[in-house]
């Protein structure tokens, strides 16, 4: 089954992406963290996606839809896969589309995760991550079970994001409402679209999604 994580920065695409991987074998698919692997590296697509991420705005349709492609092309994807943050853009919805039917697949859920605004900022701003293993935490939300060590994997480098600034963040609030938002509409006109509330705690609207995802595969 392939399914869209949609909603705003901070929404908690991610957490529940990777609850969704960990517990029942999806596999996670986020544009945000290719083209920050592709920074790391320093490839010709990262080097041009750089300043754009750091400034808020969208990276452009032609370097993410290669990015996804090579990746939907390796052979963990053949089974479940869940789209984190991709498409954002009409022109990624259609290039996905395409790339989906050369597969035999489709768009089986659009889950959008349903939150606002103001609570957003705070998500992002107490976010950081395990450098070592990637899984993600929060200073308020979801704090480390012993102080300075991953709980997942024991690790104890902590790393935060260039652009999880407020001014950025407001950026990416900004493109993601002009840019994106309207993909609810079109998945909606398509009969796959799934409303979720993100406003509860993580646990509660982890269910919820593992309940639409039973439904659909
Ligand atoms: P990307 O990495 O996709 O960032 P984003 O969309 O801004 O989303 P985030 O990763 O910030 O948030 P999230 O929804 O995953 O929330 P999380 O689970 O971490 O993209 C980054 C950049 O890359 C873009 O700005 C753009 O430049 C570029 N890009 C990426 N894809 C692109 C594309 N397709 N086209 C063009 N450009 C693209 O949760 C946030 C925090 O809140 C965490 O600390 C978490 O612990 C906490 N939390 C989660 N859920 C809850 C909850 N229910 N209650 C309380 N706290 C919670
Ligand atoms: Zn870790």
């Amino acid at each position: 089954a392939t399914f869209i994580l949609m909603g705003p920065p901070g929404a908690g695409k991610g957490t529940q992406a990777r609850l969704l991987q960990e517990r029942h074998g999806f596999v996670q698919l986020s544009t945000g963290d290719l083209l920050r692997a592709a920074v790391a590296e320093g490839t010709q697509a990262g080097q041009k996606a750089e300043a754009v991420m750091e400034a808020g705005g969208l990276v452009g349709d032609e370097i993410v839809t290669a990015i996804l492609q090579d990746r939907l092309a390796e052979p963990d994807c053949g089974a479940g896969i869940i789209l984190d943050g991709f498409p954002r853009t009409p022109c990624q919805a259609e290039a996905l589309d395409d790339l989906l039917a050369g597969a035999g697949r489709k768009v089986d859920a659009a889950i959008i995760l349903e939150v606002d605004d103001a609570a957003m900022v705070a998500r992002i701003c107490g976010r950081f991550t395990c450098a070592n293993c990637g899984e993600g935490y929060h200073d308020r939300y979801k704090p480390l079970r012993a102080p300075g060590v991953c709980d997942a994997c024991g690790g104890s480098e902590m790393k935060r994001r260039d652009d999880d600034t407020p001014d950025t963040v407001a950026a990416r609030l900004r493109a993601y409402h002009a840019q994106t938002a309207p993909l609810i509409a079109l998945y909606e006109g398509r009969g796959v679209l799934r409303r979720v509330d993100a406003m509860g705690d993580i646990a509660a609207i982890a269910t919820t999604l593992e309940e639409i995802a039973g439904r659909v595969v």
